[in-house]
C-alpha cells in the first residue's frame, strides 16, 4: 500500500511539472565551461592529499566523546580568521541553520526571515517554539515596519534577523550596513549567512560582514565550507554567551556524531587554501565586474547573476541549447524557488576566462531575457 501513496505523490509533482531526479555525475572528465557551481574559487577540484594521517570518526557527539584538540584548534584558527570572538564546527551549513534558531528563539522570541532566505532557516524557524515572520526579499522599509509593529507589542522579546550577503538564488547582496542599524535601532540581533558570501566578498574573501566592517555589529555568522571553500562543514561565528547557547539547546550539535577529524582536515585545508588567495579573491572581485559589463548585466560584486524570461518553456529551451553548446548552468525550477520566478543561475569564478563568457553572451544575445 506505501508504494501507492508514494506513488501518487510522486505523480502530483510530475503533474505539477517538478518532479526532480538526480543529474548524471559532475564534474571529472566533462569538458563543459563551467557557470554552474558554487566553486567560486576552484578549491573543490582540488585533489589533496591529507598532509597527516587522522582518525576516521569523531567516535560520539562533542559533549561526550567526539570533542577533539584538532576540532578546538580548527575552531580557534577559524575565528581567529575570521575577527570572531568564537567558532563552533557544524558538519553542513544546513544542520546548523536547522538547529540553531530553535536553540536560540523560544516563547515569546520573534525570528524575521527574509523572504528569499535559503531553506534550511525556514526548517529551522518551524522547529522553534518562537513566532516566525518574513519580510519582503531585500525591502528594508518593510524590515523596519515588521520591527515597529513587533517591538511596540514585544517590548522585551529576542528577535532575530536573519538574511544572507550574496542571496544564493538570486544572486543579489544584502543591504547589510541599513540592516544593521535597523537591528541596532530595534535592539534585534542580526545573523548573515555568508554560504556565498565567503571567498567571494571582503578582504581576502572573509565576507560580506567584513567587506561591510560589521564584524562588532552583527550577532554572528555562518561560514559554510561547501561553497567558495570547497570541502564540506558550517561554522557558527558568534559571542562566547552565544555558543554556549547552541551548545546547551543545538539539537544539531549536540544529538549527532560530532565533526570527524577528517572533516575537519578537510575545513582546514580549505580556511588555508583561502588563506594563500588573496590574488585569486581579487581577481575573482575584478572579472565578476568585466563579465557582468560583458553580458550588460546590473553592477554588483557578486558572481552570481540570474536570468527570467516569458515563460519557462523558454528558459528550458535556452539550458538545453547552453547544454548542447557545453555550456552549464543551472536551471532553477520550483520548489527551490517560487513558481512563476523559475530562472537559468550562472554564476562567475576565478576560472572562467573571457573568452568563455564571450561564448555564453554569443548564446543569449537573441533571446529576450530580463537579468533579475
Ligand atoms: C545560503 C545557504 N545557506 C546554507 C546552505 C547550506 O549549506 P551546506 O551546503 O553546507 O549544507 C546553503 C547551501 O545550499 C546556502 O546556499
Amino acid at each position: 500500500m506505501h508504494e501507492e501513496i508514494f506513488e501518487a505523490r510522486l505523480q502530483h509533482v510530475r503533474h505539477k511539472d517538478v518532479y526532480r531526479s538526480l543529474p548524471r555525475p559532475y564534474g571529472e572528465g566533462s569538458c563543459e565551461i563551467d557557470f554552474a557551481s558554487n566553486d567560486y574559487l576552484g578549491f573543490a577540484s582540488q585533489h589533496v592529499s591529507v598532509p597527516r594521517a587522522v582518525p576516521l570518526g569523531a567516535s560520539g557527539s562533542r559533549l561526550l566523546t567526539g570533542n577533539s584538540k584538532s576540532v578546538e584548534s580548527f575552531e580557534e584558527e577559524v575565528a581567529e580568521f575570521f575577527e570572531s570572538p568564537k567558532a563552533l564546527a557544524f558538519c553542513s551549513g544546513y544542520s546548523l541553520g536547522v538547529g540553531v534558531l530553535a536553540a536560540l528563539a523560544r516563547n515569546d522570541d520573534i525570528i524575521i526571515l527574509d523572504q528569499a532566505i535559503h531553506a534550511c532557516w525556514v526548517d529551522g524557524a518551524k522547529l522553534s517554539s518562537a513566532t516566525t515572520y518574513y519580510f519582503r526579499h531585500n525591502d528594508l522599509s518593510h524590515l523596519r515596519t515588521r520591527l515597529t509593529r513587533l517591538r511596540q507589542r514585544r517590548p522585551r522579546s529576542l528577535v532575530y534577523v536573519v538574511v544572507e550577503s550574496i542571496y544564493s538564488m538570486g544572486g543579489d547582496l544584502a543591504p547589510l550596513v541599513e540592516m544593521s542599524r535597523l537591528c541596532a535601532q530595534f535592539d534585534a540581533l542580526l545573523i548573515v549567512d555568508e554560504a556565498h558570501g565567503v571567498g567571494v566578498l571582503g578582504r581576502g574573501g572573509k565576507g560580506g560582514v567584513v567587506h561591510a566592517n560589521l564584524e562588532k555589529q552583527v550577532f554572528a555568522r555562518v561560514v559554510t565550507f561547501g561553497k567558495g571553500l570547497g570541502g564540506a562543514g558550517a561554522v557558527w561565528l558568534s559571542s562566547q554567551l552565544s555558543c554556549a547557547q547552541v551548545v546547551n539547546f543545538c539539537h544539531s550539535f549536540i544529538y549527532t556524531t560530532a565533526v570527524s577529524p577528517t572533516a575537519v582536515a578537510v575545513m582546514q585545508t580549505g580556511l588555508r587554501y583561502l588563506k594563500d588567495s588573496a590574488m585569486k579573491v581579487l581577481a575573482l572581485q575584478q572579472k565578476v565586474e568585466k563579465f557582468r559589463c560583458q553580458l550588460s548585466a546590473p553592477p554588483s560584486l557578486s558572481p552570481i547573476l540570474s536570468l527570467r524570461m516569458d515563460s519557462f518553456a523558454d528558459l528550458v529551451r535556452v539550458y538545453s541549447c547552453l547544454k548542447a553548446s557545453k555550456i552549464n548552468v543551472s536551471l532553477i525550477r520550483s520548489p527551490t524557488v517560487r513558481r512563476g520566478y523559475e530562472r537559468l543561475r550562472i554564476v562567475f569564478h576565478s576560472s572562467n576566462s573571457a573568452a568563455e563568457v564571450q561564448k555564453l553572451v554569443e548564446e543569449i544575445k537573441n533571446e529576450s531575457y530580463q537579468w533579475i
